[in-house]
């Protein structure tokens, strides 16, 4: 392997993103018909990849965890339409994926962590990729695997458990406060119900009556289903009993009309016609998608420290480096039985299985998480 390293590249199969074309809206492609967008997103080779200054570990990926920002391009909600096009060539040709589980095949010199052979999941820095079958990953975006979850349940839980961690941290939730999670059933949603249950907290989720029995089992207190006339009045009855949220963790809101539509935010802090507010006078309204304004703060909060946000309101953004103190916690937290990740489909590492994760990934009906089996 050292030949491999020092050779300075090595010819691999990944999955490279490849935009819509310049004359063609991105809204159009994705918003109108998803299936034709997908088509168009990445291609699926086979490329060179310099593998030398070794700061990092080499890994073998075994599985990688999708994520609704892999479909998304990378940038997300954030960019305006109008910007989308330049930006295409600063991302075009860049590796797919985020999340990855794998075994490490080489190690820095200056590494003493980690050994080859060790299983390690965690993040990539976004653009440089974890759908790839050889990744070499900065030694502070990874930690050891949970010893109880297989490796392709690990890959599926790097970013949504750091989302969910982080969020929850970042506005001091703590025992006994009272949450209400938006989107219990999804990716992000069911590691948040179990996230704010490791923190004591009493634990209200919303999904579909289809997935309530599935969020229930993840220990939510309450689950309230979305898809019936009772859900406003359903909460108002839990805060007449429990009292008003502390937090509430929205991971359905997003730019898309789909998601929008539903108005939560305005409904639950009694800004829409006929509603109530739901959020205590300190709590917070955490949303994980927004505008490209609300990503404008939310840029201008981490680069220059200044928080624009009004005070019950945030747009949360997940942080990658130095994650691997937190990948560790959530390790313990797995091997200890209080965290699982679900993962309900695994798709194979060729072109027409990928394109078929994507397409499920992009429709938002996924229970839990969706894997690429990578190699293994
Ligand atoms: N800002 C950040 O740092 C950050 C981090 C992570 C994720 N995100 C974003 O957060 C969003 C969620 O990510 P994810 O991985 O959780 O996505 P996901 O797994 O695709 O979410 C799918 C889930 O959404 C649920 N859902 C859809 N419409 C709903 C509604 N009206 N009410 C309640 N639940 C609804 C579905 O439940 P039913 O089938 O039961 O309807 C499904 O289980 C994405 O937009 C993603 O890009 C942002």
């Amino acid at each position: 392997m050292k030949a491999l390293i020092h050779s300075k590249s090595q010819e691999v199969k990944l999955i490279t993103m490849d935009p819509p074309s310049l004359n063609n809206s991105y809204t159009d492609e994705y918003h109108k018909n998803k299936s034709n967008y997908i088509n168009n997103i990445f291609k699926f080779i086979f490329q060179k990849i310099n593998y030398y200054n070794l700061e990092w570990v080499l890994v073998k990926v075994l599985y990688g965890g999708l994520n609704p920002v892999d479909a998304k391009h990378l940038y997300g909600d954030k960019l305006p339409e109008v910007l989308i096009p330049s930006f295409r060539s600063f991302i075009e040709g860049s590796i797919a994926g985020i999340d990855f589980c794998g075994e490490i095949i080489d190690v820095d010199n200056n590494n003493s962590k980690y050994k080859k052979g060790d299983i390690v999941y965690g993040t990539m820095p976004p653009m440089l990729g974890s759908f790839a079958e050889i990744i070499k990953v900065p030694t502070n975006f990874i930690n050891l695997k949970p010893k109880l979850l297989s490796a392709a349940e690990s890959s599926a839980l790097p970013l949504v458990a750091l989302t969910a961690f982080q969020a929850f941290e970042d506005n001091n939730l703590k025992e006994n406060m009272n949450v209400l999670i938006i989107g219990g059933s999804g990716g992000t949603g069911h590691v948040a119900v179990q996230v704010a249950k490791i923190k004591g907290a009493y634990v209200t989720a919303i999904c579909s009556s289809k997935n309530k029995d599935f969020v229930k089992c993840l220990g939510a207190d309450n689950v309230i289903v979305y898809d019936s006339n009772d859900l406003f009045t359903n909460l108002q009855n839990i805060v007449l009993k429990y009292g008003l949220f502390d937090i509430i963790f929205d991971s359905v809101t997003s730019l898309e009309e789909k998601d929008s539509k539903f108005n939560y935010y305005e409904k639950m802090t009694g800004k829409a016609n006929n509603s109530n507010n739901l959020l205590s006078n300190n709590g917070k309204y955490i949303q994980l998608g927004g505008t490209p304004y609300q990503w404008l703060l939310a840029h201008i909060k981490r680069f220059i420290g200044c928080n624009l946000f009004p005070k019950n309101w945030e747009l949360f953004w997940v942080r990658f480096p130095n994650c691997s103190e937190l990948l560790g916690r959530i390790a313990e937290y797995c091997d200890k039985g209080k965290l699982k990740v679900i993962v309900s489909k695994i798709y194979k590492f060729d072109e027409e299985s990928a394109r078929e994760a994507f397409r499920d990934q992009v429709c938002r009906r996924t229970i839990g998480k969706i894997v690429i089996e990578i190699s293994n």
